[in-house]
């Protein structure tokens, strides 16, 4: 297959975390659907906390806005206190779910084998898994960025037939919240990597792969980040929390 770089339409999406209750929830998404109403080659998605999906589905509407969540369970149902299947999810009105967020590393117990299970059953109820990798500082200044990617990846792939709906976010853990993202050249590199690790795996599938960027992504940085040639996209923390801040990267993606 010739590679073809249209297929690979940016995507942007606003990964809101702890934040925003359903009235916040509302109104954010109000002013982004205004705000975004002429842009037309963009993927636009929101992830608000589970209580707020459904407000964030009304808020929504008929506009382009996709529906994300942050986390899902790999179990349909039964006794598993607390956690959401992705049937529900898509009952909800979500069309894609992120899936290994670093935070969810550090901090739940999320494995590259959980993360595993969610991909498949997130795939299995017909959602888009938004698979996230990244390294740690510790890990990229003993240069074991490439072998953690590695290990993240071919985890998380392990048993899935193809790329279809998935896409890969690759955050850098000390890019997170900090201020500090990536240079171009450090994302591109690790993009890079991300798609060839990918097309060895499942050949050409692995060009149309949308690869996103995240990681204190913001308005002034996002430019830079976008025009690199494996970079379709980015996963925004912060700067989603702002109409105007997550519009202008929407913009500067079109
Ligand atoms: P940040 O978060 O943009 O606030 O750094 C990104 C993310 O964690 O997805």
């Amino acid at each position: 297959m010739v590679y073809n770089f249209q297929m690979r339409r940016k995507f942007i999406a606003g990964n809101w975390k702890l934040n925003n209750n359903r009235q916040q929830t509302a109104e954010l998404i109000g002013k982004i659907v205004t705000l975004t109403k002429d842009v037309k080659n963009v993927d636009i998605a929101v992830a608000p906390v589970f209580t707020c999906l459904h407000a964030a589905k009304e808020a929504i509407g008929s506009s382009p806005v996709i529906l994300a969540a942050q986390n899902v369970y790999f179990e349909e149902k039964g006794a598993f206190t607390g956690e959401i299947a992705p049937s529900m999810l898509v009952d909800a009105g979500c069309t894609a779910v992120i899936i290994g967020h670093s935070e969810r590393r550090q901090y739940f117990g999320e494995t590259d084998e959980t993360v595993n299970k969610k991909i498949k059953a997130s795939l299995k109820a017909g959602l888009t898994a938004i698979v996230c990798v990244g390294e740690t500082l510790a890990e990229r200044e003993s240069d074991k960025t490439n072998d953690v990617i590695h290990a993240q990846l071919s985890g998380a792939f392990k048993d899935v037939a193809s790329l279809e709906k998935i896409i890969v976010a690759y955050e850098p853990v000390w890019a997170i919240g900090t201020g500090r993202n990536a240079t171009s050249q450090q994302a591109q590199d690790v993009h890079a990597f991300i798609r060839g690790l990918a097309s060895r795996k499942y050949g050409n599938g692995a060009e149309q792969m949308r690869i996103l960027y995240g990681g204190s992504m913001k308005a002034s940085n996002a430019a830079e980040l976008l025009a690199c040639p494996d970079v379709d996209g980015g996963l925004v923390g912060g700067a989603s929390l702002i109409a105007e801040d997550f519009c202008a990267i929407i913009r500067l993606s079109s």
